[in-house]
């Protein structure tokens, strides 16, 4: 038996350096044990650390980066046997072996003909490694140079259910957030047909059923009967217009939880406009980006750093304006990690207008500037180009002064230097222009 103890909970280099030692070695995963330092460790009393360094002539051993990202993260997990688990999992990367070298096997149920035009796709993305995919009705198999394709076959003939996918399935379960469970956006990023080839897709609908109580439970759980938490309103139909609130705390509630549009699936949050309610000018952005969705405040992200630093030079103040935008929910496409901005529509403003015509009712600025042409859309009900809303002294529905300028966020993607000082240069003389009216007025 060979005992590891790890520096710490979290200590992954010290499990990746052990695990390499002992693959390498070729120790099989029930061989060890792991442990941490100063907790307990197993009925067999006291661990003994190995040494670090790999004799060397010990063979290289590699795994997939994917691999190593995974384990890092999985680290942090409490269960005891994590350490074992990856371990067990880094061994089954040698394990796929054939008589021609390391292989990597998949299973796929296709709904169509596919396998053919989408060989050349996997060739190009995994050219150096050799695989084979299995499908019902063809399989298909890159050697490293040359493409093959076969009968299809059994789902028995493919590699089946084993620890790894436990794992995986137990990592997925303990990652599952009710709180923030958007069906939708799940839905659309991994539609349910693909389901079946997912280990964790066994759990994915008992965990949906079980969200709205879990996430129920979590929150009586954090309440106090000294500090009750508040009820969200109820959700309002597309079809009917907010309510006439009495006042901007009252709205705010109430855009909470807005469904009006399918965009609030997606976000995080509704993002309403913040500033005191005796602003005498209110700004209108388009919709709030990636951090304010998460932040749950307007111009916060990098488009508000410009806009701050260009409300400072002007002399305005930015805690005595409101900052608001034309539509209250972030609207992206997922790419990996990343979620991309997307440029609302006219149908995410109309069906958001509601909200900014109200702000403008309560607060009843004397000036109020777009902030880009979706706020103008919005605030006037018009199609026209930046340039001509730029020269006109508008009004809104209200009858404020409407002046209409840049978006900050069109500095950040103006890649020559000198175009970029020029624009901002133009910004700041509108927001000066802004500013002075304020005094004036
Ligand atoms: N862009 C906007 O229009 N609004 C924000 O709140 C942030 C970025």
């Amino acid at each position: 038996m060979r005992r590891i103890a790890l520096a710490g909970p979290t200590d992954f280099e010290g499990w990746r350096d052990a695990a390499r030692r002992l693959a390498r070695q070729g120790v099989d995963p029930a061989e060890v044990v792991w442990s941490v330092a100063g907790e307990s460790v197993d009925l067999f009393g006291a661990v003994s650390s190995e040494p670090t360094a790999a004799p060397p002539e010990e063979p290289a051993f590699a795994v997939p980066r994917g691999f190593l990202d995974l384990a890092e993260t999985a680290i942090l997990h409490a269960d005891p046997e994590r350490f074992a688990l990856l371990y067990k999992m880094l061994c089954r990367f040698r394990a796929v072996e054939t008589e021609a070298g390391e292989c990597f096997i998949a299973w796929f149920e296709p709904e169509h003909h596919i396998v053919e035009a989408a060989a050349p796709f996997f060739v190009r993305r995994f050219a150096s490694m050799r695989w084979s995919i299995l499908t019902p009705e063809r399989s298909v198999h890159w050697d490293g140079e040359v493409l093959r394709f076969s009968e299809g076959v059994d789902r028995s003939a493919a590699p089946g259910e084993d620890a790894l996918e436990d794992l995986w399935r137990r990592y997925y379960a303990a990652i599952f957030n009710p709180a923030r469970l958007k069906v939708q956006a799940m839905m659309s990023e991994m539609p349910r047909k693909y389901w079946r080839n997912l280990p964790e897709a066994s759990l994915i609908k008992p965990l949906i059923d079980q969200a709205e109580r879990r996430s129920a439970e979590m929150v009586q759980s954090a309440a106090t009967p000294e500090n009750p938490r508040p009820q969200r309103p109820a959700p309002a139909s597309p079809a009917e217009a907010p309510a006439a609130a009495g006042s901007i705390e009252a709205l705010r509630d109430e855009a909470a939880g807005c469904r009006r549009c399918p965009l609030w699936a997606s976000a995080t949050q509704t993002v309403f406009g913040e500033g005191p309610e005796d602003a005498g000018i209110v700004f209108v952005g388009e919709q709030p980006g990636d951090q304010e969705d998460l932040a749950g405040r307007p111009f916060v992200g990098p488009a508000g750093q410009v806009f701050d630093a260009a409300l400072r030079e002007a002399g305005i103040d930015r805690t005595r304006v409101y900052v608001t935008n034309a539509v209250k929910h972030f609207k992206f496409v997922p790419r990996g990690k990343r979620r991309l901005h997307q440029k609302p529509d006219v149908a995410d403003i109309v069906a958001c207008h509601g909200w900014l015509a109200q702000e403008l009712d309560l607060l009843r600025p004397r000036l109020v500037v777009a902030l880009g042409l979706t706020a103008v859309r919005s605030l006037t009900g018009k199609t026209m180009t930046l340039a001509s809303a730029r020269e006109q002294f508008l009004t809104t529905g209200g009858g404020a002064t409407l002046l209409a300028t840049i978006h900050p966020s069109f500095l950040l993607r103006l890649p020559d230097q000198n175009e970029k000082a020029r624009e901002y240069a133009r910004f700041l003389d509108d927001l000066k222009r802004v500013a002075a009216l304020a005094q004036s007025a």
